[in-house]
């Protein structure tokens, strides 16, 4: 199964529900990062010797992992997909955590987010996905999106901070446990362009 069809899996019957009284009314970037000590790291693009370790952060975060075929497949559309790793400041070449979005015209579809189970609860979260709004903005996206477990509460919460909301249910989305997916997404406004924190 390809990258594509693999996050883009649906399966037969499933839908794509509205939520609450304003379906699929996306939030508008905001709060962004705390102010809590974080973790340094610099966030920079993955490179092949990334590939084993951000493997082994893969297995250990998701029941249905993508294999290296997967990652090997995204770094083949340079332009389109991307893909950042966080490097530990103090551990260079080691690898805290990655994301990977894909630029479809002016949206950011991020399509895989994991940070070293050790080094969560850092910061490191926060601070990969605020390098890729900023990356993404810098491209051209005008909004983000993502589909995340109802039951994930850390992701959603991560996300909620960054203005994401919950625009939809992709009913049985994911093939392991027949689980939801929340689709959230988030405006990147003109007005947050000058803040310090979009860059
Ligand atoms: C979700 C995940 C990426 C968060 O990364 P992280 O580096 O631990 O997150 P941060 O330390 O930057 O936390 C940022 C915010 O996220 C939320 N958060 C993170 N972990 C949380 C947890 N275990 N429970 C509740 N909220 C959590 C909090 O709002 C937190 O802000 P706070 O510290 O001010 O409370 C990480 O738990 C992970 O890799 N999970 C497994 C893979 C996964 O679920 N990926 C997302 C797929 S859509």
């Amino acid at each position: 199964m390809s990258v594509a069809e693999q996050w883009n899996f649906a399966g037969p019957g499933v839908l794509c529900e509205p939520r609450g009284d304003e379906p699929r009314k996306p939030g508008k970037l905001s709060a962004m990062s705390s102010n809590k000590p974080k973790m340094p790291v610099r966030i920079r693009e993955m490179r092949e010797e990334d590939l084993d370790a951000v493997l082994a952060i893969e297995v250990e975060a998701f029941p249905v992992p993508w294999s290296a075929a997967n990652f090997w497949s995204e770094l083949g559309f340079p332009g389109i997909s991307h893909l950042l790793v966080a490097e530990p400041e103090d551990k260079p070449g080691a690898v805290a955590g990655y994301a990977c979005y894909s630029l479809i015209v002016d949206e950011a579809h991020i399509t895989n987010f994991a940070i070293r189970n050790e080094h969560r609860r850092r910061g490191v979260g926060e601070q990969l996905l605020l390098s890729l709004i900023k990356r993404a903005r810098s491209q051209g996206a005008c909004s983000a999106t993502l589909e995340v477990r109802v039951s994930n509460e850390a992701a959603t919460r991560l996300y909620s901070k960054f203005g994401f909301a919950a625009a939809a249910t992709r009913k049985r989305y994911y093939p392991d446990n027949k689980e939801d997916a929340l689709v959230m997404w988030v405006l990147f406004g003109s007005e947050d362009r000058d803040s310090p924190e979009s860059g």
